[in-house]
């Protein structure tokens, strides 16, 4: 059985990646009203691996017999006005997810429970990419994005994303 103070977080933790694939989806919205399908495409892709984060997190909960709660899912809040925003928006977003993890992480070292540790060494890893990731997007955009042709370009890599399933399995 899994600690009742884990096992809240990780319940909060569905929540937060459903929301986390809400935002991304939004942002895709937004390109997709700018005429920037490349990077609409990217967010779209980004939404369904946060849906695979949080049915990762459900599959571990039912593995370990807890039950899960569908909470409400937030609108998203982010304003959008130039090109850089979503970028600059996900890369913040994704270092509070960073933190997230640490904090369940850390609940669970503190009870010993070294089965969900284990698990979340997979989402440590994967944080470190994705906030490697939307660091070099804003980057990318801070260098190129003011040049039609650049951005182009940039729009048209990012139309060529497509969705892997996650590595993991439970
Ligand atoms: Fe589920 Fe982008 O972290």
């Amino acid at each position: 059985m899994l600690n009742e103070k884990v096992s809240a977080l990780l319940n909060e933790q569905v929540n937060k990646e459903l929301y986390s694939a809400y935002l991304y989806l939004e942002f895709s919205n937004f390109y997709t009203e700018q005429g920037l399908d490349g990077f609409a495409n990217w967010y779209r892709i980004q939404a369904q691996e946060e849906r695979d984060h949080a049915m990762l997190f459900v599959d571990y909960m039912h593995q370990n017999g807890a039950k899960v709660t569908y909470e409400a899912i937030d609108k998203p809040e982010a304003k959008l006005n130039e090109n850089i925003d979503p970028l600059k928006a996900g890369l913040e977003h994704e270092i509070y997810v960073t933190g997230l993890i640490n904090t369940i992480y850390d609940a669970a070292h503190s009870v010993k429970d070294y089965r969900t540790m284990q698990f979340l060494d997979w989402f440590v890893k994967e944080q470190g990419e994705e906030e490697a990731n939307a660091s070099e997007l804003v980057k990318k955009m801070e260098l190129y994005g003011s040049d039609a042709r650049g951005l182009y370009l940039l729009d048209s890599e990012l139309s060529g994303r497509v969705y892997s399933a996650p590595s993991l399995t439970i």
